[in-house]
Parts: structure tokens; sequence; C-alpha cells
């Protein structure tokens, strides 16, 4: 497998790329050439990430830092670990692409210079993902506006099936999932069925009107147990959708650790298949047919996923008409956001 990590000087990339390289995500005996792309000026710095990675230590590494060693061992079951400031190099024959990567959001900027900013990115990345990758490559977008970005980076590659486009809206899944666990006093793996519905921002929905706790043998819904509406409509749904800033606010830095545990869950899922009647959910092409979700926005949703990647989103759940103020909000904003970005791709 040829993995593609964009941003991979940041420092999500700095935890993201240990997990990848000690086999975390894709099995310890998967062979992997982890490629790691960052902008000319982290070149520097880049370096200094891949001398880490090295001295790790772990059994299954290999740093080749130049193509023709690669080249040499590229069959032998290892990891192998390329970086690089070129996209051509970055994108070449790729199975995977997690674009981390993303103009930040600066004081005083606005959300649509940021957006701005980032459709310029997204499309050149979209454009080698057309030209260099493998058909059949699983793109995971988590640099934000992260649904939006997806969407350029999708529009921008019409050779790669729309359903090869995700965008990351597990950490937003797992911190749902970790505050029902916390306020049952049950372990996190307890929890299942969380859903986030929509947008990657504070517009998100996050529902646990179908999700469940496991005691021992016995599984009942998350409803049942926490046995207080309104906590869940109000608070529990404003702590989820504020969770990122409120990280920022207690860090002075965005959420990095937590989210690349979300990347190795949404990637080895994706990859693995998820388990059982068990869903997950991440933000993909909607094509119209999904709980009244019109086409043409990469909106998060549950999915099924078989193993080899095939993903199908879980249909015929019943939604109260909270949730459905809830999800034709999140909805609107993510059109707005499209247009906006169609504005500026073209
Ligand atoms: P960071 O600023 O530490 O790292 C970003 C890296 O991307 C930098 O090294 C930068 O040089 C690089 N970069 C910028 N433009 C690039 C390009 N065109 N090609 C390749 N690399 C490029 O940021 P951090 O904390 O690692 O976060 C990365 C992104 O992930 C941000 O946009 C952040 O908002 C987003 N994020 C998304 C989450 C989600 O759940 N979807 C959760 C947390 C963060």
């Amino acid at each position: 497998l040829k993995v593609l990590v964009t941003g991979a000087a940041g420092q999500i990339a700095y935890s993201l790329l240990y997990s990848i390289a000690n086999g975390d995500v894709f099995g310890k005996d998967q062979s992997v050439t982890l490629v790691m792309l960052d902008i000319a000026p982290m070149a520097g710095v880049l370096e200094g990430v891949v001398m880490e990675l090295q001295d790790c230590a772990l059994p299954s590494l290999k740093i080749a830092l130049q193509v023709t060693i690669y080249q040499q061992i590229y069959e032998v079951n290892l990891t192998l670990v390329i970086s690089t400031t070129t996209v051509e190099e970055a994108f070449a024959d790729i199975d995977y692409a997690i674009l981390v990567g993303a103009m930040p959001r600066r004081q005083g900027m606005e959300r649509k210079d940021l957006l701005k900013a980032n459709a310029k990115i997204f499309k050149e990345q979209g454009q080698a993902l057309d030209k260099f990758a493998k058909k059949t490559v699983k793109v995971l977008v988590v640099g934000n506006p992260a649904n939006t970005n997806c969407l350029i980076a999708l529009t921008a590659a019409p050779s790669i099936p729309k359903d090869n486009f995700t965008c990351l809206t597990r950490l937003d899944q797992n911190r749902a999932q970790s505050q029902i666990a916390a306020r049952l006093g049950v372990s996190n793996d307890c929890v299942s069925n969380v859903i986030i519905w929509g947008n990657h921002s504070s517009t998100q929905y996050p529902d646990v009107a179908h999700a469940s706790v496991k005691c021992g043998d016995t599984e009942s819904s998350v409803v049942s147990c926490v046995k207080d509406d309104n906590w869940l409509n109000g608070e529990f749904i404003t702590t989820v959708q504020k969770r990122g800033g409120a990280v920022i606010a207690a860090r002075k830095l965005s959420s990095a650790m937590s989210a690349a545990k979300a990347i190795c869950d949404h990637v080895r899922d994706w990859h693995f298949g998820t388990k059982g009647d068990k869903w997950t959910s991440m933000g993909i092409y909607s094509n119209g047919s999904n709980y009244g979700i019109k086409e043409g926005i990469i909106y998060s949703v549950p999915v099924r996923i078989a193993p080899g990647g095939a993903f199908t989103a879980v249909t015929g759940l019943s939604i109260s008409d909270f949730a459905r103020s809830k999800m034709d909000e999140t909805a609107e904003e993510l059109f707005g956001e499209k247009l906006m970005a169609m504005e500026f791709m073209s």
C-alpha cells in the first residue's frame, strides 16, 4: 500500500505518522510505503520528522531517503518512508491520500478568505489525484473546512469515483461517544452507533437517538440509559459542537492527538470494514437519496463498510422533527460553503 499524508510537518501528522508506521492502521504485516508531503518552506521540518521516525526504531520501518533505494526494496514487507515537497512525486500511484495539510485560519481572517485559500490547495491536489494516483485511491480530507475541501478535490478529479472521497467527522463521533460514556460511567467501547450528521463545524448534529450502550450481555438504548432528554438535546450537543474551540482555548493549539487517533479509526474502518451491524460516521458525497439531503455536498452520515472499503449509507432510521431541523440547518451551511467554493474554483 502506498499511503500519502499531506501536512506532514504539522501537528496532527506528528502523531498520525507514528501510528501508521507502527502498523496501527493497516496491520503489522502490511507493507506500507508512507509518503509525506508538505510545502517547500517546511522541508527542514519534514526532514526532522523523518529523523524522529527513524529514531523510533520501529521493527518494520525502513527510511529511504533516495528514490533508488526505495525502488530496490519496494517489494519487501516493510513500512518505508519517502518525504517530498513535490506534488507529482507525492501523488504517484497512491492507494490512500490522507489530506491533512491546509491553510490555517489566521487571526482576523474571514471564513470566506479561508475557503478561498483552501479552494486553491484542494483544487490543485484534486487535479494531482486525477493525474497521478491510482483510480482506486481512497481519499480522506481532514484540512478545514473539511467537507467543502473534500468537495473541491472531488470536483477536480472527475476520473476517480465520487465514493472514493470522504471527509473526517470521526473526531466528532469519538467526542460524542466519550461524552455519553463519561455521563454513564462506562468505558468508551460500550457505546456504539452514535451519528454525526452534516458539516464538521459547529452546525453538525451529534445524534444518539439510535445509539446503544452495552453492559455485559445486555444492550440498551442510550436514550433510555441517560434518562435526561434536556441534556441530550441541549448541553450534550453543544459540548460536542464546540469541543474543538474548547481545546483551542485550553491548549492554544487545535486538537491534534485526538484528530490523529480519529484519522486512524476512520482509515482502519475504511480498510477493514465495520463490524456486524455497527456503523460509523463519515462525510460522503450526497447523491440526493439519503434522508432528504439534496445532491452535491459532502455530508456526514452513518455508513456500514464491507472489508475492502465499499460502503453504504445506513438507511431507514427514524428521524424526529428535532433531528430534521438540525440536519437541514447543517446542510444549508454546506450549500452556502459550496457556492463560495465553486466561485473560487472557477
Ligand atoms: P498545522 O498547521 O500544524 O499543520 C498543517 C501543515 O500543512 C503545515 O505543516 C503546513 O505547512 C502544511 N500545508 C499547508 N499547505 C499545504 C499544501 N498545499 N500541501 C501540503 N502541506 C501543506 O495544522 P494541524 O493542526 O496539523 O491541522 C491540519 C488541518 O486539520 C487544519 O486545517 C485543521 O483545521 C484541520 N483539522 C480537522 C479536523 C477534523 O476533524 N476534520 C480536526 C482537527 C484539525
